[in-house]
């Protein structure tokens, strides 16, 4: 058991609900505040001195200089397994070209998924953990990883067994998820139906057999896969065990109604999304996902935050991370961004980078500073918490703990 303190202000997020909109006087703020850490778990949080002469002789871990503490960040949803760099596709794009000439010049998912499949597994290891690592950097303790540039039996078990061996080098929380159906592979032969049956009949087995995986996800796109064969698809997976995810509403609207249809954790885009679906994501369990690293990757328009915490949904805020559409990785300066333009409060954007995205991920161990919560924390040297987002990701994290320990 220790003592870390004092804390020139700790925003717990304790109280907060799961669903809907928040307002900043919500916030508690505890000031001049430590956290008591035990096994790993959060014992107390309160007055740094009323908790020390509770626990006489407990060990201190002082803290230098004035900083203040926050729950540790949940990216839940990334794609940061990958080989190669799409910084030619995004150059290209703001020189006007379309999408669709991009992907016919040899860049798009399919090049990322060329270099994917021709990168060693040392390397693949490598560049993932560095990315780990910089997240880390960020106060990002827990993050989704999505397979999804492999695309057939042997490339799509090799990146989930390179996020699986980077689990092994690192404390944070690693999530797997299969994205086979990101697209149906060029060298695939056969319709997307029976590309889809494969990954049902020849990938999904596999993945469960080696535990690399409990949650499926799929692109329902024009350019991907088709409303009504992913709905058969994501049906046939449930059944098979897995949690779901959907890419949906990314640039056509109508593929978020399906995420709920088929009870799934999250719908993560929503750019496109119209109102009436607005509702009818507001009011079941699905959490709806913003990815404002994507907007800003592709100079679309953000995912109406405002108009969904306002109608009662769970809205958590997710980096994308992905060499294509949200090559920038940084959560808290895309968050940061969502609000000025989606007119978030804090108290809404630090939920959703924390007990509200890891709700996604089915994680509620986690995201708030209360007793009996994972002691993952992220600290700053500044002496008012909102210059987090005021400083739109250019205040660097000072120290970052996880289950209690510091890990810089
Ligand atoms: O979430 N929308 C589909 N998938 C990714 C982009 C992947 C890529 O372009 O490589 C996304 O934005
Ligand atoms: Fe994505």
């Amino acid at each position: 058991m220790k003592l870390i303190g004092p804390f020139k202000q700790i925003v717990t997020l304790a109280n907060l609900s799961l669903r809907g909109k928040l307002s900043d006087d919500q916030l508690e703020i505890i000031v001049d505040g430590g956290v008591v850490v035990n096994e790993g778990k959060i014992q107390k949080v309160g007055n740094f001195e009323e908790l020390r002469s509770e626990n006489q002789d407990i060990d201190i871990e002082f803290i230098k200089g004035e900083q203040i503490a926050l729950p540790a960040f949940v990216d839940s949803h990334t794609h940061i397994c990958f080989g190669g760099n799409r910084a030619n596709d995004f150059a290209m794009r703001n020189a006007g070209k379309t999408y669709l000439e991009i992907a016919e010049s040899g860049g798009g998912i399919w090049s990322s998924v060329q270099h994917t499949r021709n990168a060693s597994e040392e390397e693949l290891l490598k560049t993932l953990l560095e990315r780990i690592n910089f997240l880390i950097s960020l106060g990002i303790t827990t993050i989704e990883i999505k397979s999804g540039y492999g695309l057939d039996v042997e490339n799509e078990l090799k990146m989930l067994r390179m996020i699986k061996k980077a689990q092994q080098q690192t404390q944070a929380t690693l999530v797997p998820t299969c994205l086979s159906a990101h697209l149906k592979p060029r060298d695939f032969e056969g319709s997307n139906q029976e590309y889809l049956n494969y990954i049902i009949n020849d990938i999904l087995p596999k993945v469960k057999e080696e535990g690399l995986a409990k949650r499926v996800d799929i692109f329902i796109e024009k350019s991907a896969f088709q409303p009504e064969e992913s709905k058969d698809f994501l049906l046939k997976t449930k059944d098979l065990g897995f949690e779901i995810t959907v890419h949906a509403d990314q640039f056509t609207p109508g593929s978020s109604r399906i995420a709920v249809e088929v009870g799934a954790k999250s719908a993560d885009h929503l750019e496109a999304t119209i109102d009436e679906d607005i509702d009818f994501i507001a009011q079941s369990d699905t959490v709806a996902t913003a990815l404002p690293g994507a907007s800003l990757g592709l100079g679309e328009k953000f995912t109406p935050a405002r108009k969904l915490l306002d109608a009662g949904a769970i809205l958590a805020i997710a980096s994308d991370w992905n060499p294509g559409s949200a090559p920038m990785g940084n959560l808290i300066t895309q968050a940061s961004i969502l609000a000025t333009y989606e007119k978030l409060t804090t108290a809404e954007v630090l939920a959703g980078m924390t007990f509200r995205s890891a709700y996604a991920l089915g994680l509620e161990d986690r995201g708030k500073l209360e007793q009996g919560l994972k002691a993952d924390i992220v600290t700053y040297s500044t002496n008012n918490f909102q210059n987090v987002l005021y400083n739109q990701g250019s205040l660097k994290a000072e120290n970052v703990y996880i289950d209690g320990i510091k890990q810089n």
